[in-house]
């Protein structure tokens, strides 16, 4: 048997959006050097939502590959270790082991930097966080560790749910992670909601966001292109949310607050 090598330009979690169609082509594996994702297949696939340069190889130990290409990522506090370099602790305050191979969220993509990044700029202590879209749970996990005092995270995908639910055990954390949308959170409010989702979902659920906020609450939006950024500040300011813009090389990072009932003394959204 031989294998199939799909070089892609784009990072392992940019592949992994794409992941029921290369689950249904029987993908064997991704590895990653260089911010680049290598798909592993079985066969060459002609119909991949996905471009590259095709490569016939010789059967090799796909998972090895793949485990190779994973590094440790350190954004401020937090380290993301994958497991088979747990102990790779560096000399960051917090680390986190995070499985990455069943869902979004390794650490490396710059949204998911950009929220981790965001989440420290906050005081999280004894805080309530809703992380909607929460992947592998990377970013619950960060808020966990950074202190939250309570944790909600959502996520369509039964799989990444999942993945997340292992992953708070695997840091000794219990996880609430519940299958569903936004609103499977119920009625409850937060002090800060962190959302790495792509525009059109963000768009579609900008409306109900501020409800789950407290007054003064914090919005972190994330997976918006820096091309569409409008489009998702317009939606998030005409649902009543201040949003400052935070444009990166490809994504823009929004902070958005629910006006308080009593202004507090900087009005200004947190940068
Ligand atoms: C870009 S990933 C973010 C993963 C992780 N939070 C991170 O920052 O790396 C987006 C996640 O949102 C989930 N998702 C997509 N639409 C959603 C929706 N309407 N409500 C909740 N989760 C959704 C996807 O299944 C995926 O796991």
């Amino acid at each position: 048997m031989t294998t199939w090598v799909l070089h892609t330009e784009l990072s392992t979690d940019a592949v992994n959006l794409h992941l029921a169609a290369l689950e249904a082509a029987g993908m064997l594996g991704i590895a990653e050097e260089s911010g680049q994702a290598r798909i592993y297949l079985p066969r060459h696939c002609a119909d991949l939502p996905l471009t590259g340069r095709w490569e016939q190889v010789a059967d090799l130990d796909w998972n090895e590959a793949w485990k190779a290409g994973i590094e440790p990522v350190t954004v401020g506090a937090v380290r993301i270790v994958p497991p088979w370099l747990a102990g790779d602790e560096g000399a960051a305050a917090v680390t986190l082991v995070i499985e990455p191979a069943q869902a979004f969220g390794t650490g490396h993509h710059e949204t998911t930097t950009g929220c981790l990044a965001a989440l420290q700029r906050l005081d999280l202590s004894g805080r309530r966080v809703l992380d909607v879209g929460t992947g592998t749970g990377v970013l619950a996990l960060a808020a966990a560790r950074l202190g939250a005092g309570e944790v909600v995270a959502v996520d369509t995908d039964p799989v990444a749910v999942a993945t997340a639910l292992g992953n708070g055990e695997r840091n000794g954390l219990h996880l609430d992670v519940r299958h569903g949308s936004i609103e499977a959170a119920g009625a409850q409010t937060f002090d800060v909601v962190v959302a790495n989702l792509d525009t059109a979902t963000l768009v579609g659920l900008a409306a109900a966001l501020p409800a789950r906020l407290h007054d003064g609450g914090v919005l972190i939006a994330a997976g918006v292109s820096v091309q569409r950024q409008g489009e998702a500040v317009s939606a998030l300011q005409a649902a009543g949310l201040a949003v400052g813009a935070h444009p990166g090389r490809e994504w823009t990072l929004l902070m958005g607050r629910r006006a308080s009932a009593t202004p507090p003394a900087s009005a200004e959204v947190p940068g």
